[in-house]
């Protein structure tokens, strides 16, 4: 492999994404920021600068494994001091995997303000498809900063977001003037292209969907699997999938559509995030096409799990058992607006991160949250988590890709509810139903402090959250002390991005 090194420069400006202006934090001036491109094996090395007026940073590479590279993992709290305004951080990590996802800011909300952008990493040429379209982010959009957004979470519960973005950009009617533009993309006849669907949302599920054509889907985050068809893909917050949509409709105009499935989202716009497709490009009008008859947006669903089987079949020894078991309650009882992951809710410690804790042998995690210890190499760890909350959660695990080994409605009960423990789907973001469960599985092949928590924007900042520290000794004794530098204190606070 080569080395790809991409240059990012974080700072506050104003933008109007959907043609209406607000300040924004945006990579080299952009809305997603530049796409990070790479070939399988080749070394990735990302310079940050943070050129932001008031707050800290960091840059989570989401869905990368980071095997043996913990602090390459860019969540500031967990694997590194926040990036002081003025400084910059240097990340380095290897493509071992290939497929599409996105990196975004893991400091408090700022990513869903602009600080986030696709990851293409190309593999084997296996699938059939003749044209690459590239990435194509989800976003839901506020007119106001998403620290505000926060605000008015934790007050009366989950805000209303304005708009979606496709790419970054979409319309917005504003009293009756309609501003902004679509993304579109043209089609030539019988070409196989393959997009590289992102859900990028604070706290959006979308379906999408494309009029009049139907999809192959072959790859769900970064795992390869067997292409299946639909017309419809339900994709929560930070889930990927790829597809292939051939050219084959009649020659005109259509509505790509992210529609948010209002079921389980915050969305004011659940039918008008859109983007064209234009059989003939000089063409400027509106495409007249109707959506899919089963495209409802009242429903919150997720792909069925019996879709979902890799591509390649993991051998029947390695098929997870009961080694090390872990179960995990989600509940929003127990500690005022806080969301709880066990018994606590995970608090940020920006002056003290915890590789910086288990490196100074000065573990004070413990009485403030809940931290998983798994200490022991290569072994299968089997984690029920559970909710009696009914809303549902995409969980997202640093560090590891996981099986999905059961989810359902209700309570697990190791007795009677089935797993899958061959050739089980493989992700790194599931969604937890609600009031129900999920069980994972994943082994301890990457020492290092890895975060596990819920996709949706204000959960995580709401405590939503646990550590789990793998393999802590090991991932001690490999830790580059250098870059856990002395600014880390300096940056502590949270300043609004609107002050
Ligand atoms: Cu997409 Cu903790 O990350």
């Amino acid at each position: 492999g080569v080395v790809r090194e991409y240059w990012f420069d974080i700072v506050n400006t104003t933008a109007a994404p959907d043609g209406i202006e607000r300040v924004v934090l945006s990579i080299n001036g952009t809305v997603p920021g530049p796409t990070i491109i790479a070939d399988w094996g080749d070394t990735v090395v990302v310079h940050v600068t943070n050129s932001m007026a008031n707050n800290g940073t960091g840059i989570h590479f989401h869905g990368i494994r980071q095997n043996y590279t913990n602090q390459m993992d860019g969540v500031p709290s967990v694997t590194q001091c926040p990036i002081a305004p003025g400084s910059s951080y240097t990340y380095t990590w290897k493509a071992t995997q290939y497929g599409s996802s996105w990196y975004h800011s893991h400091f408090y909300v700022q990513a869903w303000d602009g600080v986030f952008g696709g990851i293409q990493i190309n593999g084997p040429a296996t699938a059939n498809y003749d044209e690459d379209l590239g990435t194509l982010t989800l976003s839901d959009w506020s007119h106001e900063t998403a620290d505000q957004e926060v605000l008015k979470a934790l007050v009366s519960g989950p805000p209303t977001l304005d708009n979606g973005l496709i790419n970054g950009t979409n319309t917005y009617n504003s009293s009756g003037t309609v501003v902004g533009s679509r993304f579109e993309t043209d089609f030539v006849s019988g070409t196989r292209y393959r997009l590289r669907l992102i859900n990028t949302a604070a706290d959006t599920h979308f379906k999408f969907t494309v009029d009049n054509h139907t999809m192959e889907v072959i790859a769900t985050d970064f795992v390869p699997i067997v292409p299946y068809a639909t017309d419809i893909v339900a994709i929560s917050m930070g889930q990927r999938y790829d597809i292939i949509i051939t050219a084959n409709a009649t020659a005109d105009n259509y509505w790509m559509r992210a529609i948010a499935q209002t079921a389980c989202s915050d969305n004011d716009n659940p039918d008008d995030i859109k983007g064209i497709i234009r059989y003939d490009s000089t063409s400027t009008d509106d495409p007249t096409s109707t959506a899919w008859s089963d495209a409802s947006t009242d429903s919150c669903d997720d792909e069925d799990m019996s879709l979902l089987v890799p591509y390649l079949a993991i051998a029947a020894s390695d098929s997870p058992d009961e080694e090390d078991d872990f179960s995990v309650v989600i509940d929003n009882t127990g500690n005022g607006v806080l969301w709880e992951m066990g018994t606590a809710s995970f608090v940020n410690q920006w002056d003290y991160p915890t590789v910086l804790q288990a490196y100074e042998g000065n573990d004070t995690w413990g009485s403030a949250q809940e931290v998983y210890q798994l200490p022991d190499a290569d072994v299968w760890v089997y984690w029920v988590i559970q909710t009696t909350n009914t809303q549902p959660h995409p969980m997202h695990l640093h560090g590891h890709d996981f099986w999905i080994l059961g989810q359902g409605t209700g309570t697990y009960d190791s007795t009677t509810s089935n797993l899958t423990l061959t050739n089980a789907p493989r992700r790194d973001v599931v969604m937890l139903p609600g009031a129900g469960y999920v069980v994972i599985a994943f082994y301890t092949d990457n020492p290092g402090a890895w975060l596990m928590h819920c996709h949706i924007a204000w959960h995580t900042s709401e405590g939503l959250a646990v550590q789990i520290l793998e393999r802590e000794t090991e991932f001690v004794s490999l830790m580059d002390s250098s870059v856990l530098n002395s600014t880390c204190e300096a940056w502590d606070t949270y300043v609004s991005e609107d002050d």
